[in-house]
Formats: C-alpha cells, structure tokens, sequence
C-alpha cells in the first residue's frame, strides 16, 4: 500500500523529466488578421472572420502544444491604416503571423514590414497578381485575377461570343482582369471593342451601362471587389441590360455568394469563372458550407473560403516546425504544401508562393429555390498566368 502511494507520487515527477524543457511557459502563437470590418468591402472582413473562428472551433486552438491566439484588427480598407495596425501587432503584440489584406493597396502597402520583420503574411483576399511579388514573407490562398479572366475568355471565344465590352473596376486588380481577359480571348479570334472602367469607390454604374448598350457587344465582362455585385445587378436590370441580348459575363466577384441570393432573376443564366462556389459538390465543402451558414445565418463565399484555408495553412506550417514557428520556417513549410480546401484540391507553387486550384466555369442557377452558382465545366490546378507573364 504505502509502496503504491510514493510511486503514485513519482509519476508525475517521472512525467515532466519527459516533458521538453520550457513546455509549461510556452508562447502562445499570435495571429494577427487586419481586414475590413467597415466600409465598402465589409463583407469581406466578415465572411473571414467566421470562417477563422469556424476553422478554430473545428480543429481546435492548440497545435503542436502551442496555444493559438487571434488577433482581429478592422483597417477599413484604408492602406495607411492597414500599414500602421500592421508595425503595431509586428512591434508591440509581437504577432508570429499577419494574415488577411481586403484589397490590394492594403496588401502592397504591408509587405514592406512582412519583408524587415521576416513576419509570414497570408494574404487570404487580394488578388491582384503581383501581390506575392511584393515580399518573399507573402503566401496567397484567395486566388488571382489572371487565374479567372483567362478562363472565361477562353469560355467566351469557344461560346460564339465575339465582340465584348470589358467594365472594370479601376484600380490594380480591375486592370489585371481587363489586361488579362483581352490577351487571352483575342489571341482565341475575339475582339474587345471597348474597355470601360468604373472608379472603386461608390460606383454609379449608369453612365457605364449605357455606353455598354451603345456598342451592343455580344457580352460585357465585368470583374468588380466582392461587395458591389448586387448594386451592379441592380443597375443591369434597370436599365433593361438583362433583356437587351447582350449577355453578362465575368470573374466570379460579381455573382459572389454573399449576396448572389438577394439578386433575384437578373442574375439567372450569368456564366462566370472562379475557384469556389458554395454548391461546389465535394462532402467536405458540403459540411464547411452546413457548419458555417449555421454558426453565421449566412452563405460562405470565396473570401470566407480563402480565411478558411489560410488558417488551414498556418496550422498546417505550425505543426511542420513543431510549435517552433519562425519566419523562415513558416514560409518553408507553407511552400509546395497541397491539402483539400471547401473549393478543391489546392497547392501553394513553392516557386511563387501563390495559390494552384481548380477554375471552374459556372452558371447561375435556382436550385431548391436559391441562387447559385451552378460550376459546369473545369480547368486543372491552374497557377497564377500573371506570374509567367511577368517573366
Ligand atoms: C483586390 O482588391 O485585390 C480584390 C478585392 C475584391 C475582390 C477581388 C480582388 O473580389
């Protein structure tokens, strides 16, 4: 009896011998997030922001016995403001990873601080492609814009589709698809016979859609941020766009599942190019898309997707190092690492550090009484074509 209790006792000291020394005082890990909360692209902060805490809730927030912290900072979309919250989590909460960036200016106006401060910065919305370019401490899992304009303009020359007006959004990522989508779907025997771009802040449309009508295209592609699609579509069917025959084309931003379901029928029939959809048809986006509208009373998009995955991603590096952590071994880990995402397969090209998925072409549909984007049609694992562009 008395033999049993001072081994009893024993076990916990023999325990902790086999603990690795400074176990009980490890760091927890910070994330810091800087998205926007408000303004105009308010929906992207959100829709991150749920699918972070629904990718901890899932998978819990200890890895590799390193305690996960999230930080959220709300930068509304302002580059300064992103640039300042982005030196104060580096600086004075001493963060192990930035994470987040709704726009490009936000993103390029940060990677100067990923770089001195050899921080990891996940970029999980901005697309435009030279973003990744910026710093060699940047990972991207949303996507580019090169990805999704080179394949609806290979879907619109093979669709009978010649003459298109091309409406963009006027800044970075607004003129990678113009660029993009001309190169591509001229070099298939198309022709853009105008190219239109709307300013990025409060857009009126009008004066856009009716020089639209003016040319009668066959089609009008339309790349704008997640966010403006529904007032788009409003103006499309005002000022009778959707029966003028002119058919509406575009990146996926403007059939955007955040909002696609208020659009009503104008968005029927709309073929778009992207990497996710909420009824993309695999069990595990099927569980993301349950868990998530249930936590949330919202439809996930492809900027919730993207948070998903890019805390998918910082997990997956954190375990690699073995709670280690550490800029240059974060960044080794993230490179060439390939796991199911809600969208598909997906791989970080370790030359490039940017996201290699699926582009699925995709019309809108009712389905069981709601909007979605129906995918149709698929190319493989495409990788960022502005990056071969630019060489
Ligand atoms: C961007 O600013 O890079 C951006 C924002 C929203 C999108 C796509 C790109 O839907």
């Amino acid at each position: 009896m008395q033999k049993r209790q001072v081994l009893k006792g024993l076990i916990p000291v023999a325990l902790a011998l086999c603990l690795p020394s400074g176990f009980a005082q490890t760091a927890p890990f910070k994330i810091g997030f800087i998205l926007p909360m408000t303004g105009q692209s308010a929906s992207t902060g959100r829709q991150i922001e749920a699918a972070v805490k629904l990718y901890m809730a899932q998978n819990g927030s200890t890895v590799a016995g390193r305690k996960i912290e999230l930080i959220i900072k709300d930068d509304a979309a302002v580059a300064d403001t992103t640039r300042r919250l982005a030196q104060e989590l580096v600086v004075n909460d001493k963060v192990d990873v930035i994470a987040g960036f709704g726009i490009t200016p936000t993103a390029m106006a940060t990677a100067p601080i990923a770089t001195q401060s050899k921080t990891p910065m996940v970029v999980t919305a901005a697309a435009t492609s030279v973003i990744t370019t910026a710093s060699p401490y940047i990972v991207r899992t949303s996507f580019t814009l090169p990805q999704a304009a080179v394949s609806i303009a290979e879907w619109a020359a093979k669709n009978k589709i010649k003459r298109v007006v091309t409406l963009v959004s006027d800044y970075a990522p607004g003129i990678d698809a113009e660029k993009f989508f001309k190169s591509q779907f001229t070099a298939k025997g198309g022709q853009v016979i105008a190219e239109i771009r709307s300013p990025l802040k409060s857009p009126d449309f009008a004066p856009f859609l009716q020089k639209v009508r003016d040319e009668k295209p066959d089609a009008v592609f339309v790349f704008l941020p997640s966010g403006q699609g529904a007032a788009f579509m409003k103006q499309f069917a005002e000022r009778g766009l959707d029966k003028s025959g002119i058919k509406l084309i575009g990146t996926g931003d403007v059939t955007d599942d955040d909002q696609l379901n208020d659009m009503g029928d104008v968005a029927l029939g709309v073929v778009t190019s992207h990497h996710y959809s909420a009824s993309h048809n695999t069990p595990l986006n099927k569980k993301f898309v349950a868990e998530f509208e249930a936590a949330n009373k919202f439809r996930p998009n492809f900027m919730g997707v993207a948070g998903y995955d890019g805390m998918a991603l910082i997990y997956k590096a954190l375990a690699a190092t073995k709670g280690q952590g550490g800029g240059d071994a974060l960044i080794a880990a993230m490179k060439g690492i390939t796991f199911e995402s809600p969208r598909g397969m997906i791989t970080i090209d370790p030359e490039t550090r940017d996201v290699i998925h699926d582009m699925h072409i995709r019309k809108v549909e009712r389905v069981g009484g709601q909007l979605y984007n129906v995918e149709f049609d698929v190319e493989k694992q495409v990788k960022d074509p502005g990056k071969a562009a630019a060489k």
